[in-house]
């Protein structure tokens, strides 16, 4: 058996092989704090736990879905509210089986063998994998290392001459940059120079810091005409398992990825659906909690990894540290020796794309005494590294 060439073209995961030496230690009764994986531990909303439950009790409730309960588009339009956006629920908002899979479907749905795609540099894995799977090629916009936004300005004419598709992601996975309003305006208008479709993964919405008002692309005037966006039940509410997200925006492309996934899935699982709509809809006070939560634990790691010897950007959102790795190691090697030294697991930037390299992503999605103790150890492996 050979798989396909499509297959061949992706990378093998970096995260088996670190998966596998954690495993090791594991085996050898060593402990591993694990920091690799974005994977919330907050629980989710109450609300939405007990009418999961509820709904799970249900036998009506275990046929297949096919698609979305009308209530969810209602719920995600209303939602979407707070981003100063409006939204026709049926014609602007689709459901999906998480953010992954509307991002891995999308290169299928709209480009061919030999188009186009801009992506960033570093950036969240699928895309780039998701623009191969269909064929189609794959050009970095680069991220500036300073700033943090994207650099229009080095992409050459040409580029966007052929491109088909850009796609942006604010707050960033893995940079934990959040956009600048004219970043974002400056998108709309090259996507609608260019004539091509922008797509902004808006995943982490609702995890800034420091009263940063999080950045819908569509609400900059003009983008519902060039622009859908993703955005997920994940990591706002904690449902990471649950696997329901949607994307709100551009009606003909949503219509068009609908179609793709009426062909590979049957919706999802209808007491997920209600859940995610008691979560949608429900006045809650954990927003601005479980900010607060994240925002302490940056806080205690930044401050602990700094005084161990590694100062590190202080995030503005998201759940990530991107921390340049010391003396600009590269991070592959620095990740796996780390993690077989100390048994702390974090995220090689290589994994994000070449201009990732030199650096690494560190999940706080744990509690404080474990973080401590994460930066502990790598506080005195760094000492012993120094002589
Ligand atoms: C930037 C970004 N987009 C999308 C996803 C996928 O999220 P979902 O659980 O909705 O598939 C993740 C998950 O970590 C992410 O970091």
């Amino acid at each position: 058996m050979t798989p396909s060439e499509r297959l061949n073209q992706l990378p093998d995961g970096v995260f088996q092989e670190l998966a596998i030496a954690a495993h090791e230690r594991r085996k050898k009764g060593l402990d591993v704090i694990d920091l690799s994986v974005g994977s919330p531990d907050l629980p989710p909303p109450p609300h939405a736990v007990e009418t999961l439950i509820r709904a799970a009790q249900d036998p009506g409730d275990y046929r297949y879905a096919i698609t979305a309960l009308p209530e969810f588009h209602e719920a995600v339009a209303r939602f979407y509210e707070r981003y100063d956006v409006t939204l026709a629920p049926e014609r602007e908002v689709l459901q999906l089986a998480g953010s992954q899979d509307g991002l891995s479907h999308l290169a299928l749905t709209f480009l061919n063998p030999g188009d186009l795609a801009l992506i960033p540099d570093p950036g969240y894995p699928i895309y780039d994998a998701g623009v191969r799977l269909a064929g189609a090629r794959v050009e970095p916009i680069p991220v500036d290392a300073e700033t943090l936004q994207p650099r229009f300005d080095a992409i050459p004419p040409e580029v966007w001459r052929q491109a088909k598709l850009m796609i942006l992601n604010f707050p960033s996975n893995p940079t934990a940059a959040i956009a600048t309003r004219d970043t974002l305006e400056r998108a709309v208008a090259l996507a609608k120079q260019h004539d091509l479709l922008l797509v902004h993964d808006f995943a982490y919405s609702e995890l800034v810091f420091d009263g940063v008002q999080p950045i819908s692309i569509l609400s900059i005037p003009g983008a519902k005409e060039v622009a859908i966006e993703f955005n997920s039940l994940s990591k706002t509410y904690n449902l990471a398992g649950a696997r329901i997200a949607y994307a709100v925006g551009r009606p003909d492309a949503l219509a068009a990825l609908r179609k793709l996934k009426s062909h590979i899935d049957f919706g999802v699982f209808l007491p997920v659906q209600r859940a995610a709509i008691a979560a949608l809809t429900t006045p809650w006070d954990g927003y601005e909690r479980q900010r607060a939560v994240y925002a302490e634990r940056r806080d205690a790691l930044c401050a602990a990894l700094a005084e161990a010897g590694w100062p590190v950007r202080k995030p503005a959102a998201t759940m990530f540290l991107w921390a340049q790795t010391p003396g600009g190691q590269p991070s592959y090697p620095f990740a796996l020796a780390l993690l077989k030294e100390t048994g702390v697991a974090v995220t090689p930037g290589i994994a994000f794309g070449p201009r990732g390299e030199g650096h690494v992503r560190m999940a706080f999605v744990h509690d404080i005494p474990v973080l401590m103790e994460a930066a502990r150890r790598i506080g005195a492996w760094l000492r012993q590294q120094n002589g």
